[in-house]
């Protein structure tokens, strides 16, 4: 069997994230993913995404028709996670909450083979609360049984666009088995990605850097330093960026940002990761940026 041993992939979410991470894990690692949302209507959408995505690699020569074929029919949208009691990896893909993430993982403990790895995609959160919410009630922490459930959750961080960025970052939580890391970094490498080492820090590495970078270019408008513009043709120019941070800050999502910002500052008690005033009023106002058409910039 190949290294990483995942026969079945679950990915919970089908959004921007979710949806690359079942794109890569159908065509690059060669694995049938099962793929829920809870809305069926963003399961539809990021199927629609996959088809656009692997017509565009056909007509670009980088992959065979029948590759595109096979790849596509190895995504299945399923209804639920009781869909996915057979799989032999799990990977979260929701939206930033941290209680959202510990009832999501409390299911999959109940629900998945004690065997199959969980883990989760988030950007900031921490991997040791996720995997202590795994604990069925009256195990403790010490038992053999609960270092084997805590031990099978993990950090398996994407970077947005997933098909075109080259990074997993992997963060081991306390409780992390080291057979766990194995395996994630294993698929992650079989989807075609470079994978670096975190430990569970607030944001991890890539997020402790690129949070703090962001909300000063935030900063930098809400003071009247430069316009919109000119904050991103300098850092596009000066740093060659591939996008200024204000573009993206609103291709990651402002809400995203807000929330990865918000656990930072929490988790750390540090003032250099308080969130902008204006980013907490742009998304007050619904303006997540590209997602919903509007935030630095408007988008159709
Ligand atoms: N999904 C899949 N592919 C996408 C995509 C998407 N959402 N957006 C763009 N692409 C693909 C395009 O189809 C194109 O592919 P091709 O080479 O096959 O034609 C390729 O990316 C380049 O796109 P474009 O030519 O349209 O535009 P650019 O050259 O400007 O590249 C970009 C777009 C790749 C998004 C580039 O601007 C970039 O690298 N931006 C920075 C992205 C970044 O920093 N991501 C990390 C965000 S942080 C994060 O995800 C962590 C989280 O925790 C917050």
């Amino acid at each position: 069997m190949i290294a990483h041993g995942i026969r079945t992939l679950g990915v919970l979410g089908a959004g921007q994230m979710g949806t690359g991470i079942a794109l890569v894990s159908a065509l690059r690692a060669r694995v049938p993913v099962l793929l829920h949302d809870r809305s069926q209507d963003q399961v539809t959408k990021g199927l629609a995404f996959v088809d656009k995505l692997l017509e565009k690699d056909v007509s670009k020569g980088r992959i065979s028709s029948e590759e595109a074929k096979e790849a596509r029919d190895r995504i299945t949208g399923v209804d639920g996670v009781h869909a996915m009691r057979d799989v032999d990896m799990v990977v979260e893909a929701v939206s930033e909450n941290l209680s959202l993430k510990q009832k999501i993982f409390q299911q999959f403990a109940a629900e998945l083979s004690p065997e199959a790895i969980l883990a989760s995609n988030t950007s900031s959160i921490s991997i040791t609360k996720i995997a202590a919410s795994t604990m069925p009630e009256g195990v403790s922490a010490s038992s053999d049984a609960g270092k084997k459930t805590a031990g099978r959750v993990v950090g398996l961080h994407f970077f947005n666009p997933v098909p075109v960025m080259k990074l997993v970052e992997l963060i081991s939580a306390l409780q992390t088995t080291s057979d766990t890391l194995d395996r994630a970094r294993s698929f992650a490498t079989a989807c075609g990605k470079e994978v670096t080492t975190s430990k569970d820090v607030p944001g991890f590495v890539a997020n402790a850097l690129l949070m703090p970078f962001i909300n000063e270019a935030i900063m930098c408008l809400e003071k009247g330093t430069a316009t919109r513009d000119d904050i991103d043709t300098t850092l596009k120019l000066g740093m060659n960026h591939p996008m200024g941070p204000l573009q993206l800050a609103d291709f990651i999502g402002l809400d995203t940002c807000l929330a990865i910002q918000e656990t930072l500052y929490a988790g750390t008690r540090d003032s250099k990761y308080r969130p902008s005033v204006l980013l907490e009023r742009m998304v007050d106002a619904g303006w997540y940026g590209k997602k919903s058409g509007k935030g630095f910039y408007e988008y159709n």
